[in-house]
């Protein structure tokens, strides 16, 4: 039997920083409203040239150097994004062909912010069933280009990012689980209308900007996020108190807290990074769990339980030994 395990991990956030006070100019807001409801206090923000391919490269670079592996030895690249540079090609091809190599399978997933959990799911598969040994997951956002900068109710919440690891091939997990939902009813309480099928003339509206019914999406997301940790650590036979980390998806201070509070988990187990990047979708988990690495709060060894909540609605989660 073959397992996963997380060789490095990589970031990437574009220099520019937009404070919530610079809403203030903008729409009817202000600093105080966005860090009592949300805990966000700034995001970055891409440039104007600068696309999803772009960050997800850089963060590509890092957890490769980190996992010391070369770019020679990936075999797959898998990135999560719903902000692609182009229809087509995928990112992941443009990343593969950015890194200089070729040949390997290389696919986007579609998850919104609980891409990342779903690209872990689908690249742990692969690695399990012997068709992939070392795989780039990345998970990469421009979100800034679908808010609406008009909206105070949406566009005070996101921020662009990548996030990435190497996950490779070993002889005892590394992943020990990870589980993927989706229920596609809820549609209108978080989505973009406008599409390649739907029509190019809806882009010249306000349908090509994120359209969020944020109460159903709190209320939702705090149920469903206490469910899929429940599932994880029973399967697994794990009690909350095991857990070293909670690394959840970042989209709001008080959702996360919800979900620690329900494990009986105090704050200090678990890394938030909402108020530094605020909601980077499927960039936000490996951006943190990036972030903690590097800081030297996850040790080898760990136990790292990830959540995820998004657009779909989809959910996910996975236990990790790292
Ligand atoms: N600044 C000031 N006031 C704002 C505001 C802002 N940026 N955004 C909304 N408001 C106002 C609303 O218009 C409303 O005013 P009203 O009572 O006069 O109608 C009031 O604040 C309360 O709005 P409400 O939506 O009830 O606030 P909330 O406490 O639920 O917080 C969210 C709103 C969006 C922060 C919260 O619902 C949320 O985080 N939802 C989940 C979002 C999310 O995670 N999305 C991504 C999932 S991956």
């Amino acid at each position: 039997m073959k397992y996963s395990s997380i060789a490095g991990t990589g970031a990437y956030l574009p220099e520019r920083v937009m404070a919530n006070k610079d809403f203030e100019a903008m729409v009817d807001t202000s600093d105080e409203w966005i860090r009592e409801r949300t805990g966000i206090k700034r995001r970055h923000i891409a440039a104007e040239d600068q696309t999803t391919s772009d960050m997800a490269l850089e963060a590509a670079l890092k957890a490769l150097q980190m996992a010391g592996v070369s770019k020679e030895d990936i075999d797959l690249i898998i990135v999560a994004t719903t902000t692609p540079d182009k229809v087509f090609p995928s990112t992941a091809c443009i990343v593969q062909r950015r890194l200089g190599v070729s040949g390997f399978a290389a696919f986007d997933v579609h998850a919104a912010c609980a891409g990342f959990i779903y690209a872990l799911d689908v690249a742990n598969r692969f690695i399990k069933t012997g068709g992939a040994s070392c795989v780039l997951v990345i998970g990469a956002e421009t979100y800034s280009r679908i808010i609406n900068w008009k909206d105070r109710s949406t566009c005070v919440l996101f921020g662009d990012g990548a996030g990435a690891i190497v996950l490779k091939a070993a002889d005892k997990p590394g992943v020990m689980s990870t589980h993927i939902h989706a229920d596609g009813r809820h549609e209108d309480s978080l989505h973009v209308p406008a599409g390649i099928s739907s029509g190019y003339d809806l882009v010249q509206r306000e349908e090509a900007f994120i359209h969020m019914k944020g109460n159903e999406v709190f209320r939702a997301a705090v149920g469903v996020l206490d469910a899929i940790a429940r599932e994880t650590l029973s399967i697994n036979g794990v009690q909350p108190g095991d857990i070293d980390w909670l690394i959840p998806h970042q989209a709001n201070l008080r959702i996360i807290s919800a979900a620690a509070k329900k494990l009986d988990l105090p704050m200090d187990r678990v890394v938030v990074t909402v108020d530094q990047h605020a909601n980077t979708s499927s960039a936000s988990i490996p951006l943190a769990l990036d972030v903690a690495v590097r800081d030297g709060r996850v040790q080898r060894g760990d136990l790292l339980l990830f959540e995820a909540f998004g657009a779909g609605f989809t959910w996910g989660s996975a236990l990790v030994r790292y």
